[in-house]
C-alpha cells in the first residue's frame, strides 16, 4: 500500500471513531436529560404511595447511596435504614445515614401534606421511621413544588449576598426543636471555617480508604449513572462525563490535594453564607431531627433561587469537630456544614427507580388480610408511565 492511502486511510479510521465517540455521548446525554426530566417531574397530588416514595426519594443523601428501603403497612409508610448502602469509612457512625433518613421522611411529610394525606412522623427502635397518615384535603405547597428541583449544587456561586429576608426565611425553615442552626455571613468568620474545610480536605485525601470509598460511588459517564440509579455522577460535581474505564485513570491523575483544597476555598469565598446545623444530642433521635430541619431549610432555599452545597469536612474529621464549634460559640457536635449562594445549577444526580427501592404493599404483621384502606391509592402505579413535562430551573 502506498504511504499516502495508509494516511489517509488511518485519518479517515480516527475521524469516524471520533465521530461515533461524539454521536454516543450526545446520545447517551440526551437519554440521561429524559431519564432526568422523567424522575424529577413535578408532584402528582393523585400518584398516591408510588408519588410519596419517589418525593422521598429525592432527597439528599451522603454520596448519593440512597440507604432506604420503604413498605407501607396500613396507613403507614415505613422509611428503614439499608445498611448495605452504608459509608463505613467516611461515616463510620452512621451519622449521615440518619441525618438522609430524616430528610426522607420530612420529603414524604412535605409531598403527602400536598397530596391530602398529611401526618406525623414517628421512629422505631431499629432505627425505622414511619410516616403515619390519614386522608385529608390536597393543600398547595411551595415547599412539595421545590422538591423536585432541589439540588446539591457544587458549582462556584457569584458572590453576591442574601439579603436580610432571605436569611430570615432560611432560619425559620431550619428551626426544630432539639436543633441549632447558625448562619454565618461575616466572611471574617467564613474564612476561619473555609481554613478548616480545607485542612478536614487535606486529611481526608491523605486517606488511603476514604479516596477507595469514594472512587466506589463515582460513575463517570451517564450511561453508568442512569444504569446504576445512585452514586456521584461527575458531571453534577462540575466534571467532565467520560466512559468508566477512561474516567478511573483520569480521577487518579487529576484528584489532587492541591486543586480540590484550592476549588473548596474558591466555592466558599463565593458563596453568600454558611450554615451549621447541631442537634443538641449527637444520636439516632436528634440525627433524625437534623435531616429534617436541615432538608426544610434546602427546600425553603431552593424557593428562593438560593444554592446549597455541603463542606462537610470538619464535621466528618471528628478531631476538627471542636475547633468547628469554638469558631460559633457553641459546644456540642456540629453535624453539617452547608455554604449557600446564587450559581447556576449543575446537571442532577441520578436515583434509583421506586421499585427498586419500594417493597410494595405489606399486610400488617401475622396477618394476611388485605388492606383495604389503601385500594384508593393505587400502590402498583408505574413510575415511568405519563407524560414527561420539561423540567424548569430556577
Ligand atoms: C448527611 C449528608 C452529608 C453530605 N455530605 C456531602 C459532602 O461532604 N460533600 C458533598 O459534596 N456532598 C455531600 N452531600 C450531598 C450528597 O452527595 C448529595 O445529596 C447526593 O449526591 C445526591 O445529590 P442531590 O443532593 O443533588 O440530589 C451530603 C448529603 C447528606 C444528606
Amino acid at each position: 500500500m502506498k504511504r499516502r492511502h495508509f494516511l489517509v486511510g488511518t485519518a479517515a479510521v480516527i475521524a469516524g471513531a471520533a465521530g461515533v465517540g461524539v454521536y454516543c455521548a450526545q446520545r447517551a446525554s440526551a437519554d440521561y436529560a429524559t431519564y432526568i426530566r422523567t424522575l424529577r417531574r413535578p408532584l402528582d397530588p393523585s400518584g398516591g404511595i408510588d408519588e410519596l416514595v419517589r418525593m422521598a426519594s429525592l432527597a439528599p443523601n451522603g454520596h448519593n447511596t440512597q440507604p432506604w428501603r420503604f413498605a407501607v403497612r396500613d396507613r403507614s409508610l415505613m422509611i428503614a435504614p439499608d445498611f448495605s448502602r452504608r459509608t463505613p469509612v467516611v461515616d463510620p457512625d452512621d451519622h449521615h445515614l440518619f441525618v438522609s433518613l430524616g430528610a426522607a421522611a420530612e420529603n414524604a411529610a412535605i409531598a403527602g401534606a400536598a397530596m391530602g394525606l398529611p401526618g406525623e412522623i414517628t421512629a422505631d427502635d431499629a432505627g425505622a421511621l414511619h410516616y403515619v397518615f390519614a386522608n385529608g384535603r390536597p393543600a398547595a405547597s411551595p415547599l412539595a413544588d421545590a422538591i423536585v428541583h432541589r439540588q446539591s449544587t457544587r458549582s462556584n456561586y457569584d458572590g453576591r449576598p442574601a439579603d436580610p429576608a432571605t436569611l430570615a426565611a432560611l432560619e425559620a425553615a431550619g428551626r426544630a426543636e432539639g436543633v441549632r442552626l447558625v448562619l454565618v455571613t461575616a466572611r471574617r468568620r467564613m474564612n476561619d471555617i473555609r481554613d478548616l474545610v480545607v485542612v478536614g480536605n487535606d486529611r481526608q485525601m491523605a486517606d488511603p480508604a476514604f479516596i477507595a470509598e469514594l472512587k466506589s460511588w463515582l460513575r463517570f459517564s451517564p450511561a453508568s449513572a442512569m444504569d446504576h440509579g445512585d452514586g456521584l455522577y461527575s458531571a453534577a460535581s462540575g466534571n467532565p462525563s467520560l466512559p468508566d474505564f477512561l474516567g478511573r485513570p483520569a480521577f487518579d491523575l487529576v484528584f489532587k490535594s492541591k486543586s480540590e483544597n484550592a476549588k473548596y476555598a474558591r466555592q466558599i469565598d463565593t458563596s453568600a453564607g454558611l450554615a451549621i446545623f447541631l442537634g443538641d444530642r449527637a444520636d439516632k433521635p436528634s440525627w433524625i431531627k437534623v435531616g429534617r430541619a436541615m432538608q426544610r431549610f434546602l427546600l425553603e432555599a431552593t424557593r428562593h433561587g438560593v444554592a446549597c452545597a455541603y463542606v462537610n469536612q470538619p464535621v466528618e474529621v471528628a478531631a476538627l469537630r471542636p475547633q468547628l464549634a469554638a469558631l460559633i460559640g457553641e459546644s456540642v457536635r456540629p453535624d453539617l456544614v452547608i455554604r449557600f449562594g446564587y450559581g447556576k445549577p449543575l446537571p442532577y444526580s441520578p436515583r434509583r427507580r421506586v421499585e427498586q427501592v419500594f417493597a410494595g404493599k405489606q399486610a400488617a404483621s401475622g396477618q394476611r388480610r388485605k388492606v383495604a384502606a389503601l385500594d384508593r391509592l393505587d400502590v402498583g402505579r408505574d413510575f415511568f408511565r405519563g407524560p414527561v413535562p420539561p423540567l424548569q430551573f430556577f
